[in-house]
């Protein structure tokens, strides 16, 4: 054991804020209190990105009428994966796929604009912005969880049309809609997999050695 590691009963925290982090999409409605939005958010601005450019951009959506554009882009998207999806579109249409209209807070990540400045580690792989920022959500709904508050990833929206609604600059790109808060219970499992829409690899199909798809 290093001489650097937690203690065994906070090493088991980290495990456990890991393992029982889940993507919510039932909330209870209530509220965040302010001081522990703040610690949330403080919690992703501390995630560690690509030359240091910490492309992340959190916009809190206090309005309702801002609320309600956001799920409507989101239900108009939610309609066109369905039609794509052929054979399994009515079987996606019956899955929760956001908490837009219960959850206490909803807030939106983006990356900023002027990304192309920052050419240290993204000459060749512009998409580590990107990657910076899923580094900055993921600190966030570990927090959360820690917290004792759900998070929902949201993805399903044209970022075009949301950039517009909330005022975006040009080059800006909204990311993820966030939704956060108190939720009646956490799922066991991820919900996808509760509701038989997918299923969990386990992780030695995914490790190799040496070369693509050899086991070690
Ligand atoms: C990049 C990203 C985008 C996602 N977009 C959505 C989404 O639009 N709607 C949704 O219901 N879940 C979304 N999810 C949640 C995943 O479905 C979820 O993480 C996965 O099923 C595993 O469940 P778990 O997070 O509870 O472990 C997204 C997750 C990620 C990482």
């Amino acid at each position: 054991m290093s001489d650097h590691a937690f203690s065994p009963e906070e090493r088991a925290a980290v495990y456990r804020a890991i393992a029982e982090r889940r993507d919510m999409r039932h909330f209870v409605g209530g509220e965040v209190a302010p001081e522990l939005l703040a610690r949330l958010l403080q919690a992703a601005h501390q995630a560690p990105s690509v030359g240091l450019m910490q492309p992340w951009r959190f916009i809190r959506i206090t309005r309702p009428e801002l609320r309600a554009g956001i799920q409507a882009l989101v239900e108009v998207e939610r309609v066109k994966t369905a039609e794509t999806l052929g054979e399994r579109s009515d079987e996606f249409m019956r899955l929760k796929v956001e908490g837009i209209g219960d959850c206490a807070e909803l807030l939106v990540a983006a990356l900023m604009e002027g990304r192309e400045a920052h050419v240290f580690g993204r000459r060749t792989l512009p998409q580590m912005d990107l990657a910076s920022l899923s580094c900055a959500i993921q600190n966030l709904w570990l927090a959360a969880r820690a917290e004792g508050l759900g998070l929902g990833w949201v993805s399903l929206f044209d970022p075009l049309e949301l950039a517009r609604l909330l005022g975006m600059p040009a080059g800006s790109q909204p990311v993820a809609v966030l939704c956060l808060g108190p939720v009646g219970e956490f799922y066991e499992q991820p919900m996808l997999v509760q509701e038989g829409w997918a299923r969990e690899r386990p992780l030695d199909e995914l490790v190799f050695a040496d070369h693509w798809g050899q086991r070690s």
